[in-house]
């Protein structure tokens, strides 16, 4: 089935979102979508799903004019999308999601959960998804969850099927799992959009790219492009894949950490015994693939954690027993992993999150009242500082793209005169440009005599910037090695295996 987009346009009040976008999709073709953070790819897709309203253009399935106005005419079109937030609930089974996706998008044809259970493994082993409909969602790695969620648009017979940063939460094995899955996908008629920041990825499964930039198609590319060559079509000038690590000093310890054990409800250790200690100019990179204890420490270090033992030394003072803004007025920055449940309030504005942490300090209160002049000028500074592309920095922070709001995250965090930086996946879902920019910014953290404690699953990331790394597994540290270990060295490492 071929899909076409013409003339799509879409404002959001003066900001154009989507400026007249053609795009032609065609049977069994991957088709890669590339651009900037806040360039409009999720808009442009949300509009073909039917869950945002396009201003003007025409949406063509097998070169008839179809009239999307819901999800429901979407996948009654053939169209289905798998969302990077997934909207699946951890209560139930794998069958009992599907049937219940069945009944609230209104599609025609409701399952019965035994029927649904047959036509789960159907689609699981046509195409070694390895699903069990009777599995409980909670219980499953992201990656399972995503191929639920793949599932469940094939079910409802999609022929073109959007993938909108699929890879963006999943380990590198899990992604490449789900790379082969596209390419089965494809052989077997289903055409697809693939929106992601890895040019990595877009280079092995991609028939064809488009790129967008503010709003527009600017050019389309092969697959055999380079890296580099994609990557300044992208953001419309040079860009530094790996950034320049000076040399610099080394000073005292900033942060010792002695015999961590972090548990579950049930008193299961997630982190046992963990011990590292960090220096001042100095990053050290905790790695190791996503679900090994990595989470539970970073959220230890302001005491995100309950059930936490042994002891977080910040400075010759103990973290462990303060409030998380005791812990960040100590002397902390922290990045969060889930910049959603953790780093942001969505309903407030761009302005406010941007001094979320410090807004009851001077200068930007007097007394218990904030000072809006002053909050208002640091954010425009910060906006600019940090590209951050939004229309008014009133708007709440739910309105800006997902690379964008973790762009406020990083401009608030690092702006704070702080001891340590804790940052978690800090570029998770940016754009080649913003993620050599914010690369070059911990890099300047480090310089300045800060201790950088990063939580990364991107190998790429951690070589780049590490001085020193230690490796997770099962949640322990399994070897803390030098910066020049090989990709090859560390990726073992992360899969457990240890040379006598
Ligand atoms: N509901 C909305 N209200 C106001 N502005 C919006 C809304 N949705 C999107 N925008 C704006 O439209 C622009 C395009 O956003 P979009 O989410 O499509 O970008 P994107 O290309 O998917 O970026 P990213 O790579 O960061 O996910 C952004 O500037 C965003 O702030
Ligand atoms: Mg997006």
């Amino acid at each position: 089935m071929s899909l076409e987009l013409r003339g799509i346009s879409k404002s959001f009040g003066a900001l154009l979102a989507n400026d007249s976008i053609d795009l032609r999709v065609e049977t069994g073709e991957i088709h890669a979508i590339l651009g900037e953070n806040g360039a409009g790819k999720s808009t442009l897709m949300n509009i073909v799903y039917g869950l945002v309203a396009p201003d003007k253009g025409e949406i063509l399935v097998d070169d008839v004019v179809k009239n999307i106005k819901e999800p429901s005419d979407a996948l009654a079109s053939g169209i289905g999308m798998v969302h990077q937030h997934f909207m699946l609930v951890p209560v139930f089974t794998v069958a009992e999601n599907i049937v219940l996706g069945h009944e609230k998008s209104g599609f025609a044809g409701i399952l019965d959960l035994n029927e649904a259970r047959e036509r789960i493994k159907k689609v699981s082993d046509q195409f070694n998804f390895d699903v069990n409909p009777d599995d409980l969602i909670e219980g499953l790695p992201v990656g399972v969850q995503q191929r639920v969620e793949i599932i469940r648009a094939l079910i409802y017979d999609a022929k073109v099927l959007i993938l909108d940063e699929p890879t963006a939460v999943l380990t590198p094995q899990e992604t490449d799992d789900l790379l082969k899955i596209m390419k089965q996908l494809k052989e077997d008629g289903t055409s697809i959009i693939f929106i992601t920041h890895k040019l990595r990825e877009v280079k092995a499964v991609a028939d064809r790219i488009t790129i967008i930039r503010r709003g527009k198609v600017v050019g389309t590319a092969s697959p055999d492009a380079s890296q580099n060559e994609l990557a300044s079509l992208m953001v419309g000038r040079e860009v530094e894949l790996a950034p320049d690590k000076g040399a610099h000093a080394i000073g005292d310890v900033v942060l010792k950490v002695e015999g961590l054990t972090i548990r579950d409800a049930v008193g299961r250790a997630l982190v046992n015994n963990v011990n590292f200690e960090v220096k001042a100019g100095e990053v050290l990179a905790i790695a190791g693939v996503q679900g090994n204890g990595q989470s539970e420490v970073a959220r230890s270090m302001v005491n995100l954690e309950e059930h936490v033992e042994g002891s977080i030394i910040l400075d010759g003072s103990e973290v462990i027993g303060k409030s998380v803004r005791e812990s960040l007025h100590a002397g902390i920055a922290f990045v969060p992993e889930s910049r959603e449940l953790d780093g942001l309030i969505g309903s407030m504005a761009i302005a406010e999150n941007l001094i979320l942490d410090l807004h009851d300090l001077p200068p930007y209160a007097k007394g218990i009242q904030m000072s809006p002049s002053v909050v208002l000028a640091e954010a425009e500074k910060r906006k600019e500082e940090f590209d951050i592309r939004l229309q008014s920095v009133n708007d709440p922070v739910s309105s800006l793209s997902g690379g964008n709001k973790q762009k406020v995250v990083l401009a608030r965090e690092l702006s704070r005169p702080v001891k340590l930086l804790v940052a978690s996946q800090p570029t998770r879902g940016l754009d080649v440009g913003s993620i050599e920019f914010v690369h070059k910014r911990i890099l300047e953290e480090r310089d300045a005599g800060r201790a950088v404690l990063l939580f990364s699953t991107e190998l790429d990331e951690v070589l780049a910037l590490a001085d020193r790394i230690a490796v997770m597994y099962r949640g322990e540290i399994l070897a803390i090695v030098p910066s020049g270990v090989t990709a090859q060295e560390l990726g073992l490492l992360m899969a457990g295996v240890v040379h006598a």
